[in-house]
């Protein structure tokens, strides 16, 4: 049993962990109609790819339940407009779409008079197959650490945003990596990054860690470059930027909140190595290279407000991209459950189709 469960499927009910009063408040959101569950993912109220996709296929069971009550000769009919909804929730994770896709897949397979227990079926294994994916990437990224340590130093990490237990059905896409990693004493420190505006950083990622012992210290986003500089003359060098994906394109380019392709630039600079940490499920084979990856442009009052209170000046204008895309080129290794893919280019991303 995981320790941190930031979804709960309890007797047909969906049961979210609202991440946006974390780590003040520990609450539970009960959820019974799939239109509340889209606008739960958009209000950020479960946020993180992979969380966003396992909570898509509860919310498409609950949708299945709503319309087999109302008629269940035509629920594969009435169904339709909440999922085009739910689709639309939020436009960067791929696991939205992925998951909505797989439990789609089932309609035409399932008995259709009593679909509801085979559609639950499926997105428990989905919930569950992410987590048991998130161990198996935290052993392979924690390899890769092992791999890179020549003498008596352990590197520090950083990692951006959270790719947490709560970002994913448990344990975490690079908090898996770093998890592992803490545990067979492979690492000296964590650095997580506050990441404006929703800081997730300082407050879901810290939480985590701190919850588990590990030590972890804070930077604002902007003081990444200088720690990592000056880092390299201590006992505690950083030496990998470890984060998790929204979306990664056939050729290897990484959608992943904006910050990423600043680290990454900065790591190439510094000689530190980037790894991105996500299950197969991210990667959207239909877009060629992150260019062609939507990058979801969030309501400026989350940059011009701070902590719920105008602080920027008045009739300042502010862009708030929530993502950003860092290119291949800039990355050493992405690791899957499906194996690692290292200097990522479109002939070895096949591997893991
Ligand atoms: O806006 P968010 O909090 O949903 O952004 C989350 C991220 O950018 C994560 O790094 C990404 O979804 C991977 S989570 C395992």
């Amino acid at each position: 049993m995981e320790t941190i469960q930031p979804i709960l499927w309890e007797n047909g009910v969906l049961k979210l962990l609202d991440q946006r009063i974390l780590p003040h408040s520990e609450d539970y959101i009960s959820y019974q109609n799939c239109r509340d569950v889209a606008d739960a993912i958009t209000d950020m109220v479960v946020r993180g790819a992979p969380a966003i996709g396992i909570t898509a296929a509860y919310g498409v069971a609950l949708a299945v339940k709503k319309y087999t009550d109302v008629d269940v000769n035509r629920w594969q009919e009435l169904i339709e407009d909440d999922l085009i909804y739910l689709s639309k929730a939020r436009p960067t994770a791929i696991n939205l779409n992925w998951a909505i896709d797989e439990m789609r897949k089932l309609f035409s397979q399932c008995n259709v008079l009593n679909p509801l227990p085979e559609v639950q079926a499926l997105a428990i294994k989905i919930h569950q197959d992410d987590i048991d994916n998130n161990r198996i990437m935290g052993k392979l990224g924690a390899d890769l650490i092992r791999e890179s340590i020549t003498g008596e130093i352990k590197p520090a990490v950083i990692t951006h945003c959270n790719a947490g237990a709560l970002a994913t059905g448990g344990y975490g896409t690079a908090l898996g990596v770093i998890r592992s990693a803490w545990e067979q004493g492979l690492i000296s420190h964590v650095y997580a990054d506050e990441t404006r505006p929703w800081l997730q950083g300082a407050r879901l990622t810290a939480w985590e860690m701190v919850k588990e012992e590990i030590p972890v210290s804070l930077l604002v986003d902007g003081a990444a470059s200088h720690v990592i500089k000056t880092s390299q003359q201590t006992d505690a060098p950083i030496g990998w930027i470890i984060v998790g994906s929204d979306r990664i394109a056939a050729n290897g380019d990484v959608a992943n909140k904006i910050g990423t392709y600043g680290l990454a630039v900065n790591a190439k600079y510094h000689g530190l190595k980037v790894m991105v940490v996500a299950p197969t499920s991210t990667i959207d084979f239909k877009v060629a290279s992150g260019n062609d990856i939507p990058i979801e442009e969030r309501s400026n009052q989350e940059v011009l407000n701070f902590a719920g209170s105008k602080q920027s000046a008045k009739g300042a204008l502010a862009r708030n991209p929530a993502f950003d895309v860092t290119p291949a080129e800039l990355v050493d290794a992405i690791v899957t459950e499906k194996g690692v893919v290292l200097k990522p280019t479109t002939d070895k991303m096949l591997n893991l189709k």
